[in-house]
């Protein structure tokens, strides 16, 4: 449905063509200028401001219905995102309108600070990203996604990326996937479900798939995740996708916090705070998702994800603050909150990566704590990690997709704060101050002696309003994050 084209852009029938326009520089080559409205630095109307819009009809020098001219603000402020934003502004404008398709423009790299290829990449991502609607719960559907979208590049610049073309749609197919799962509720989503679900999108390619039913779960005595799923009717389940390529040197691993509905347990929380719980699985769906997408674009490396799933509800059978639970690592946990319940699925799954597969890497994901959004706002991860290179490469990943990832103090004195008297651990902090930290230094315990980063994106991964190039719901943060961070090979040097 998005296509690049190197032929002339004036040639190409849609219902709009849309030019991408500066507000102090010129950023077309001469020949892609001939077609431009005539006169245009006249219209008072227009500067190219972000945010600017206008749109000319009839226009007799190209085949689209008419061109819609969009400012993208001040070249000194000019990014990749400026793109992915404009893109998707296009895109999600023209499906109101009721288009069926369009064609964008991509200016003349040279004219910018930004490479022809990152160019395409960003335009591209933001335009498939924005043409996705979740309709499935719609009687009707009142709106369409676009049939076509073509992005217009210079004929040179087409052939050079014509490969990283299909990667960008299998990654941006990858976030999708993971929007996806996010959006779906929680009634429609239960352990077992999205268990299965993610095994059969996993099963399309060269991924094993391992279900590890609560029996199985019980023999290897996790009781952090059997605690978790005590209070609830439905049985929790952990999801291993092995992604294997022969000859793989390195094994990374992630694992990713699967809670399809965090009602808090006991501790119930309240109203205000059960929105958007339906969201607690964001982590494991960014996991899964990121691994079938590295698995389809064939990488070297060997992935594993690591997905426990549950369910938090309170109920006769619930796990109750003050319990003690035994974790796979052997430590025993005193449960002081029982909201605090994606550490003590997490402890299990991560102390088995470790063991199971020897990784070189891993790294966990997950909705964890309100106070990493508290400390970061909605729309920043924090990462966690006592390997300052690790925690680098993470966030190098996070700027170069705009999936910002800010890195956050693991001060060991800190460690004090977990202390139980009469368990190994306490799952929550003696302080309520710091508990995105607190959260972090939890997991910490479960790993041995391996490299490993913990991402909370508790912000991120979901969004109250719609942005340029996503709807409102789950976002599918970390898709593209993780998916740089193996690509680019950022974990080479870790
Ligand atoms: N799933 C929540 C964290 C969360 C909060 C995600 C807001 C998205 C938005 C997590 O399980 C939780 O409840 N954490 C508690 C921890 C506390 C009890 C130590 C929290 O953040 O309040
Ligand atoms: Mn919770
Ligand atoms: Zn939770």
């Amino acid at each position: 449905m998005i296509e690049l084209k190197s032929e002339r852009v004036q040639e190409i029938k849609t219902d709009a063509l849309i030019i991408p326009v500066c507000e102090d520089k010129d950023i077309y080559s001469a020949k892609n200028k001939m077609f431009f409205p005539k006169g245009l630095s006249e219209y008072k109307e227009f500067s190219g401001k972000e945010g600017d819009k206008i749109a000319f009809y009839g226009m007799s020098n190209i085949a689209a219905d008419r061109i819609i001219l969009l400012g993208i603000g001040k070249f000194c402020d000019i990014t990749e995102e400026t793109f992915r934003k404009t893109a998707g502004k296009a895109v999600k404008d023209a499906i109101a309108k009721g288009f069926e398709n369009i064609a964008v423009l991509i200016p003349d790299a040279k004219k910018l600070e930004i490479g022809a290829e990152a160019l395409i990449k960003a335009t591209g991502e933001g335009a498939y990203l924005a043409n996705n609607i979740f309709l499935e719960y719609k009687s009707k559907k009142e709106k369409k996604p676009l049939k076509k979208i073509y992005l217009s590049a210079k004929p040179e610049n087409v052939t050079q990326v014509k490969k990283l073309f299909a990667q960008i749609k299998t990654v941006c197919d990858g976030t999708l996937m993971a929007r996806k799962w996010a959006n779906t509720p929680s009634n429609d989503k239960k352990p077992k479900t999205f268990a299965a679900s993610i095994i059969k999108a996993a099963k399309q390619d060269n991924i094993k798939t391992t279900l590890l039913s609560e029996k199985e779960i019980s023999k290897l005595k996790m009781g952090g995740i059997l605690g978790v799923a005590f209070g609830s009717e439905e049985k929790p389940f952990m999801v291993i996708l092995d992604y294997n390529p022969e000859g793989a040197k390195e094994t990374y691993a992630f694992v990713g916090k699967g809670v399809t509905f965090d009602s808090g347990g006991i501790n119930l929380k309240p109203g205000s705070g059960l929105e958007g719980m339906k969201f607690d699985m964001c982590g494991a769906a960014a996991a899964a998702a990121a691994v079938i997408t590295l698995a389809k674009l064939k990488s070297k490396y060997r992935i594993i994800a690591a997905i426990p799933i549950v369910e938090n509800m309170p109920s006769g059978n619930a796990l109750r603050p003050g319990d003690v639970i035994k974790s796979f690592s052997g430590k025993t946990i005193e449960v002081g909150n029982t909201d605090a319940e994606g550490r003590l699925i997490l402890s299990d799954a991560i102390s088995y990566v470790e063991k199971e597969y020897k990784p070189k890497v891993i790294i966990d994901i997950a909705t964890l704590t309100g106070a990493c959004v508290v400390a970061l706002g909605e729309d920043i991860a924090g990462v966690f990690s006592s390997d300052k290179k690790l925690a680098k490469a993470i966030s190098d990943a996070g700027n170069s997709v705009y999936e910002r990832c800010w890195a956050m103090p693991m001060p060991l004195d800190y460690k004090k704060l977990l202390k139980s008297g009469v368990a190994d651990i306490s799952n929550i902090g003696a302080s309520r101050w710091g508990g995105a930290i607190t959260a972090a230094l939890f997991l910490s315990a479960f790993v041995k002696d391996t490299k490993w980063a913990h991402i909370d994106i508790a912000g991120p991964a979901s969004a109250k309003k719609a942005s340029d190039y996503c709807e409102a719901g789950g976002t599918g943060f970390g898709v593209r994050l993780i998916s740089d961070l193996i690509l680019k090979d950022r974990l080479k040097n870790v």
